[in-house]
């Protein structure tokens, strides 16, 4: 059995972990692996590298990927798919795991519809996927964002000052929300609540009246107010499933802030940190769970699924539902965080 590994989409702490896991366990059934570059992009250019036990040691605490990544939709044009079809079959591949998010696993769901043999692992920081608890890297984006906040906290004090920190969460505040809890956030700001800018004025307006002379406004990307209907965007480009690149809700809100509580406001865009570097103990656990989950699936003659966390325990999904739609956060949780606004 010739398995080949990719990993898609922005990247994420743990993805090598999972890659390890995977190629450890699978030895033990006999496999060999190819590790496919950059994503489905590899799979058009046919570039790809052996993964054996010779390349799978000191991964563990690795971040980024040593396979590369792309946002590459080799389904959007027809003679794109047709190289992808031709390619799979040239390399041998007999079963493709692909670890990534709603647009990675989008691609692998269609692939198992066309008759490949493919297996999903779900990465994200920003835990958007539907059917998992948890999607790995999210655990290290929010010990990134707590540790900035904590830091945050002094200088803000110390100045007297409201900094908004932006967090990324395209279109789910799952960072902002655990991340601005763990932080002490004043205000967190997600995508899925469209705010009230004299809303945020008042809660930062109530401290102030009760001698607490600085707030701290946690606020998610995709984040934007009512008056908004869409979200702040850096330029209007779509990347190849579509997305925009978001960006600017903290510099807009700090501006607005300012001017209306004449509060003195900054702003801090955490952005990439929140990707970078070694995953937290939880995203190694996890990352290794999913790993040797995704290939005894292989083993057992399962495709088009997806692992996933229910509980504390890891399950199988179809791809199917698990790209069906995204996972917005939690209202309950958002409610706890609410209960310390202000
Ligand atoms: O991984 C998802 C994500 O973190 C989104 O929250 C964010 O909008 C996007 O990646 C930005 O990624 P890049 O700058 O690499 O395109």
């Amino acid at each position: 059995m010739n398995v080949g590994i990719l990993t898609g989409g922005g990247d994420c702490p743990g993805l090598n972990a999972v890659i390890r896991a995977v190629v450890k366990r699978g030895l033990q059934f006999g496999y060999t692996f190819t590790g496919i570059r950059d994503g489905w992009k590899g799979l058009l250019t046919g570039s790809t590298m052996p993964l054996g036990p010779g390349n799978i040691s000191g991964l563990l605490p690795m971040g980024g990927t040593i396979l590369g990544t792309s946002r590459t939709n080799p389904l959007k044009k027809p003679e794109d798919e047709a190289l992808l079809m031709k390619n799979i079959k040239a390399l041998g591949l007999d079963v493709i795991i692909g670890i990534g998010g709603d647009d990675t696993l989008g691609v692998a769901s269609k692939l198992f519809d066309k008759g490949i043999k493919t297996i999903g692992v779900p990465k994200t920081i920003d835990n958007d996927l539907t059917g998992t608890d948890f999607t790995f890297g999210f655990d290290t984006a929010v010990s990134i964002v707590t540790w900035a906040l904590d830091r945050l906290h002094s200088t803000t004090e110390a100045h007297q000052r409201v900094m908004v920190v932006e967090v990324m969460g395209r279109h789910a505040g799952w960072i902002a929300v655990y991340g601005g809890i763990a932080g002490g956030a004043d205000v967190i700001l997600i995508p899925e609540k469209p705010f009230d800018i004299d809303e945020v004025c008042g809660y930062i307006n109530r401290r102030r009246d009760a001698g607490k002379n600085f707030s701290l406004v946690v606020a998610a990307e995709g984040a934007h107010p009512k008056e908004a209907s869409t979200t702040i965007t850096k330029d209007k480009e779509l990347d190849a499933f579509g997305h925009v690149k978001l960006g600017g809700i903290g510099e807009f809100l700090a501006g607005e802030i300012e001017k209306r509580t004449g509060h003195e406001s900054r702003h801090v865009v955490l952005g990439h940190l929140q990707r970078g570097g070694t995953p937290t103990a939880y995203d190694r656990i996890l990352a290794t769970r999913y790993g040797v989950r995704a290939i005894e699936l292989v083993n057992e003659g399962t495709f088009g699924r997806m692992v996933a966390l229910q509980g504390n325990k890891i399950v199988d999904i179809s791809l199917h539902e698990a790209t069906s739609k995204l996972k917005t956060v939690d209202m309950e949780m958002f409610k706890t965080a609410q209960i310390f606004f202000g």
